[in-house]
């Protein structure tokens, strides 16, 4: 891959991409770098065949991501908060319909926009020390990159509406109670962890990995009808040499050896 950021680290090794969001000493909050970067390295991610899958998380021990940079609020009006808000959902939408699995590592405050980018990952594990909320409120805001519309997929209404009005900030144990990330485990052993799950999906027919993705997220398009589309995404695995592969090592007794074609 890819060029040198500003503002993301990047790692690639067997395939994982690890994106870095490296603002430490601002708890890593997304700037308008920050976001020029995520779109060009997801746009990087699509086009790379060595890129098999993405981990993002953030520089330091204390933030994921701690939200919007606050500080370029003030010069916005309206029209300029709407741009923003329209291309923070839309960077976010590329990582959600990313062919490839896309996971959060959330190794400390994911706060805000924060929250929002680890819920436009496929699903999220965390650090013990992890702590999630959407504090717009307390700023007169409300959240913009699609965190009213994920975090209530994700958690269901009652308890979106709490997060969302109270500002509350719960912890990992909570956030795993809820469904919001689905393991937590010790910091150091955070990417570890991340690794591990995703050398075992990349063990898998990338095709079909990428269909799941596109049948998940199409029952959240209220345009598409995810039960149709899942019809056409099973046939399409008929048609790649990983289904015909797949079916021979189970039939054949041995591994799978898949080629993503
Ligand atoms: N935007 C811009 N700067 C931010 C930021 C954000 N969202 N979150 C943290 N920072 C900066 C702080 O201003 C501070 O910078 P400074 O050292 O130049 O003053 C630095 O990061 C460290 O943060 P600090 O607040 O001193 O750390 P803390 O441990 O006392 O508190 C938080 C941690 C996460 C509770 C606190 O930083 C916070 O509430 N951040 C904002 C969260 C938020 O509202 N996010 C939603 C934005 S829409």
């Amino acid at each position: 891959m890819i060029r040198k950021f500003t503002t993301l680290l990047h790692h690639l090794e067997n395939g994982i991409l690890t994106i870095t969001i490296n603002r430490p000493e601002k708890l890593n909050a997304l700037n308008a770098a920050v976001f020029t970067e995520l779109d060009i390295a997801m746009d990087a991610v699509a086009e790379n065949e060595a890129i098999r899958s993405v981990i993002i998380t953030g520089a330091g021990q204390k933030a994921f991501v701690a939200g919007a940079d606050i500080s370029e609020f003030n010069s916005l009006d309206k029209n300029g908060a709407m741009d923003l808000s329209q291309r923070g959902q839309d960077i976010f939408a590329k990582i959600e319909n990313s062919s490839k699995p896309v996971i959060a590592a959330v190794n400390g405050f994911a706060l805000g926009g924060g929250c929002e980018l680890a819920m436009a990952c496929h699903f999220r594990i965390a650090s013990f020390n992890a702590k999630f909320g959407q504090p717009e409120v307390n700023l007169g805001l409300i959240p913009g990159y699609g965190g009213t519309q994920r975090l209530t997929q994700l958690i269901g209404k009652g308890r979106a509406m709490e997060l969302l009005m109270s500002a509350n900030m719960i912890d990992a144990k909570s956030a795993l109670q809820y469904g919001l990330v689905n393991l937590i485990i010790e910091p150091e052993d955070l990417l570890l962890k991340a690794v591990e799950i995703l050398n075992n999906i990349n063990s898998k027919a990338p095709l079909a990995v990428a269909g799941c993705i596109s049948s998940v997220n199409a029952s959240f398009d209220k345009q598409t009808n995810g039960f149709r589309h899942e019809v056409e995404a099973f046939g399409n695995c008929f048609d790649t040499a990983d289904m015909k592969e797949g079916t021979a090592a189970f039939l054949e007794k041995r591994k799978a050896n898949f080629t993503g074609k």
